[in-house]
Formats: structure tokens, sequence, C-alpha cells
């Protein structure tokens, strides 16, 4: 791998311990690493004092799924409610449909797409969530697509069980015989085959309950994954706490989460992964507590939740205005967000800041200051990307 420096940037290091901004900054990459930084002059590529942060971090995405839900969108448009349509066997279902008639070619086919927009604006890690297969293997076959992805494109894929995501008709009536012969059985396998990096579940009222993720989890401590957990969405129901006490990662869209349940996150270091894409596309009405998470000191991460229902999103830029506008985030806490406050909702310490020995992920900008990058809608100031120190 050929060495670089990159001169003349301003750059923004993402990282509490570091300044806000360094203007005239170089940064020295070799073997894929941040080797060196500083401030001021430097032999090597003059980058015209455009704006680098650390490549951005997509922590919560369903970005591996059959077909698409364009014909529920409009049935929301003429006033179905997304659990109306989940209980009458659409919804989630309906993907899981198209998602068990592909195999992994074309899963990973129709992903490419959405993954090459992301890259575009800069990302360099992207979490993928099985939860559309619903059997073992099916799961299996979301992970496997998952990981191929890596290698395609410049990318670091970080994978997520999430058999716990909806009930399969097969199995109604009997969720629990559910969790024990689908969730846990296919997550011992799945973790065999190194396939899974940490273990997720949808709990709420149209999906999985407190103690039924709780005997998910205890599997997940056994095999030394860690846990995160999609909670309280469309209502309380006390994921978050779950979570929390499980010194889990993060816990997800969290609409409904209480000022008791940000104090817990926070005192567990789990990440609330807020998620403006689905609200949006929900017309949700109950905005995350961001100022009680503000409060307690607990770290809020942003995403698309991409995914064919909830949150057809594929630009993490329009996620980070939406955390803005709708739920006064500031653009600090946007970026913060999706680099530094990602990183940790993947329990990644190597990436999210830019300081040396951490990964050469890097996203270059043609902007001057970085609250441009939450403030603009629908515009992609992407000058170029490194990934693994390679300019691509
Ligand atoms: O994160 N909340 C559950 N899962 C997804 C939606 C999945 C779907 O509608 O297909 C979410 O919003
Ligand atoms: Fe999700």
């Amino acid at each position: 791998m050929t060495d670089v420096t990159l001169t003349n940037a301003t750059l923004i290091p993402c990282d509490p311990a570091q300044p806000r901004r360094i203007e005239g900054g170089w940064l020295r990459l070799s073997q894929g690493r941040i080797v060196a930084m500083g401030e001021g002059p430097m032999v090597g590529e003059d980058m015209g004092g455009r704006v680098i942060t650390p490549a951005l971090i997509d922590c919560h995405t369903h970005l591996v799924h059959g077909g698409n839900r364009a014909r529920e969108f409009e049935m929301r448009l003429e006033g179905a409610s997304y659990e109306d349509i989940a209980r009458a066997g659409g919804g989630i279902l309906s993907t899981v449909t198209a998602t068990r008639g592909a195999d992994e070619a074309a899963l990973v086919r129709s992903a490419l797409p959405r993954l090459d927009a992301l890259l575009r604006e800069g990302v360099a890690v992207i979490e993928v969530k099985s939860g559309y297969g619903l059997t073992i293997a099916d799961e299996i076959k979301m992970l496997r697509a998952a990981r191929a992805l890596a290698g395609l494109r410049p990318v670091r894929i970080v994978a997520s069980w999430l058999a716990a995501h909806a009930l399969p008709p097969e199995y109604a009536g009997r969720a629990d015989a559910y969790i024990d012969d689908v969730v846990i059985a296919g997550l011992r396998a799945a973790h065999a085959e190194g396939l899974v990096d940490a273990v997720d579940g949808f709990c709420e009222g149209i999906a999985f309950s407190p103690a039924q993720m709780a005997r998910v989890f205890d599997v997940a401590a056994e095999l030394g994954l860690p846990v995160k957990l999609h909670a309280e969405q469309l209502s309380h129901l006390g994921g978050a706490a779950l979570v929390a006490a499980r010194g889990g990662l993060s816990a997800d869209h969290v609409e409904y989460a209480s000022a008791a349940d940000a104090a817990a996150m926070a005192a567990a270091g789990t990440v609330a992964v807020i998620l403006p894409g689905a609200f949006y596309t929900l017309r949700e009405t109950q905005a995350p507590p961001v100022e009680a998470f503000r409060a307690a000191g607990c770290a809020m991460a942003l995403a698309t939740d991409c995914n064919p229902g909830s949150a057809p999103l594929t630009s993490l830029l329009l996620a980070m205005n939406m955390g803005a506008t709708l739920f006064r985030m500031t653009p600090d806490e946007c970026l913060a967000g999706v680099t530094t406050h990602a990183a940790r909702a993947l329990g990644l310490t190597d990436t999210g800041r830019l300081a040396t020995g951490l990964r050469a992920d890097l996203a270059v900008w043609d902007i001057e200051d970085p609250a441009e990058l939450t403030y603009r809608i629908g515009f992609n100031p992407l000058h170029c990307r490194y990934f693994e120190g390679r300019k691509c």
C-alpha cells in the first residue's frame, strides 16, 4: 500500500479529545492507517483547503432485501397505517416473501445500487441486518449476501442477526417456539459461520416482547456477541431499559424513550440511534427525546435505517438534515452521529475519528464549514473518499 500525505486541508477530527477544527492541517496515511497528523506547511498532495472528516458510518440499515414496497407507500398515502398493513400480512412480511424468493446473488445484485448511493456520499462502514428471511437458511443467506458486498466495493460491512424482526405466518400464535427454533438456533449456526457481529431484535407490540428478547440476549451473551434493539419506536415497551441493562451497543428509533431510559442508556454506554427517515416516512408525531439524551449525556448516532418499508432512504446526508430539522439536533451532533458515535454504536474503536493509529477512511468535501453537510438538502459535496488509505 502506498503512503500518502494530504496537506492544506481543514481537518474536522470528530474527536472530543482534539480541536473541533484544524485549519491548514495535514494527514499522513500509511498501510491503511492514519500514521501522523498536524497543522502547518507540509510536503504532500495539496487538498486546496477542502474539509476532511472521517468517512461516514451508517450504523443501522436493512440494505439487503428482496423487492420493494412502493404499493404500500401508496396505501399509506391513502390512509392505511404502518401497523394496519403489518397486521394484514403486508409490511415486513411482504418483503419476507420477496427475500425468500431471491437467491444470494440476486440479493447482492439488488443491494449494490443502494450501497453505491451511500458510498457516493462518503460512507465507508455500513451495518446490514438480516430479518427478512425468518427461516435459518434465509436469514443466513441474507448475511452471506451482506458479507459478499465487502468483496465487491471498498466498504466495511458490519452484520447483525435480526431474525427476531417479525413472526412468520408458519409460526402464527407460536412466537416462543419461533424464538427457540429459528432465532436462537439460527443465531448459533450463523455465529459458527462467522456471519454475526451483533444481535438485534424488533421489540414492539407488532413484533417481540422484552421477555422474548431477553431470552435471545442470554444466548448472545453466551456467544460473546454484543446486543442492540429496535426499541420504543411506536410505543414504550421497555426495550431501551432492557438493552441498557445488558450493556448493549444501541437502542434504535427510541421515539417513545423516557428520561429514565436516557439516563440508563447513558450510564450503560448504550448509544441512542436516531432514525429520522422512518419517522418522516411513517409521518410519526412523537419525536425522540433528544433533549433528554443530551441532558443525560447519552451519545446519539444517526442512520438511514435503509429498508423497503419504513425508510426507503439511501442518503445519510439527508438523514443528517432530517435529524436537525425534525429533531433539532445541532449540525455538530449530526456529524458526530454519523462518525464517532456511529462507530460506538457498532462497537468499533478503530474508525469514526481522525486520529493517529485509526483506519485511514476519510471523506474529502467541497465545503467551507462542516455544518454545510447537515444544512443542504439533496446536495452532495463529496470530492473524494479514502478507504484504507486508498483514494476512491
Ligand atoms: O427499522 N422497525 C422495524 N424494522 C424496520 C422496518 C422494516 C420494514 O418495514 O420493512 C425499521 O423501521
Ligand atoms: Fe431498522
